[in-house]
């Protein structure tokens, strides 16, 4: 029976993934509400982690180790920084960086920490299913690195900073720290998010405009991977 964990961040980022499996049992721990969800055959864990890179590093640790997820799908909204990315878009995360990892002081790249990498790739298999039911769903799914970060972007200037540094088409701030959680335990995982903002001056206003309706497209999205694994 596959196991599988959706993790958002916030509250309004996992109601439109609840309101889609009505059947929920909850279980607290750690700080989270995990919703247990029996789909299909299948387990799904569904729970927002609150914002950040340590909340979703706990709350994909404990998919991981306490409800033993196979796979971890991330469903939330980002700032895109590409000019190509509007409000509504839907970006999958072909690598996670941590725009705010700086050891340069010692000589190592913006991003990188010792014995691990600058990027962090998502898992192939995963990221083939989401191509394939954009296809089939006439959704325009756009792919690129995505920037995770302990700060909401919105300035031209920081924004600049980590297209500059780091090539990134989003950012946000929990795909990273779910990405190494699920690499250091081989865990595959998809990055998937919907575009709220634009990461610039107006971010805060276009967010809190859009949080809810990305949000609801990122969640049905999900909806059809998890018919398409179990
Ligand atoms: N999530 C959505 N928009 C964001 C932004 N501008 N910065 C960081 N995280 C975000």
């Amino acid at each position: 029976m596959i196991k599988i964990g959706i993790i958002g961040a916030m509250e309004e980022e996992i109601t439109p993934i609840l309101a889609l499996f009505p059947q929920a049992q909850e279980i607290a721990l750690g700080g989270n509400v995990f919703y247990h969800i029996a789909y299909k055959g299948a387990e799904i864990y569904v729970a927002y982690s609150k914002i950040g890179k340590v909340h979703s590093a706990i709350t994909a640790s404990t998919m991981i180790l306490r409800f033993g997820c196979e796979k971890v799908i991330f469903c939330g909204v980002a700032g895109g920084l590409d000019t190509d990315l509007a409000v509504g878009d839907l970006l999958l995360g072909s690598k996670l960086c941590q725009h705010d990892v700086d050891i340069s002081a010692f000589g190592h790249p913006l991003g990188f920490i010792p014995e691990s990498r600058v990027f962090i790739e998502t898992d192939e298999n995963l990221n083939a299913i989401a191509r394939q039911v954009a296809l089939e769903s006439n959704i325009t799914l756009k792919e690129g690195i995505i920037a995770s970060g302990d700060a909401f972007i919105h300035s031209k200037e920081k924004k600049q900073w980590i297209i500059e540094n780091f090539g990134a088409a989003a950012v946000e701030m929990e795909g990273a720290s779910v990405a190494v959680v699920c690499d250091s335990f081989k865990v595959p995982c998809c990055i998937l998010r919907s575009i709220s903002d634009s990461a610039d001056g107006a971010a805060d206003v276009s967010f809190d405009e859009f949080l809810d309706s990305s949000a609801r497209i990122g969640a049905n999205f999900v909806k059809q991977m998890i018919d398409r694994l179990v």
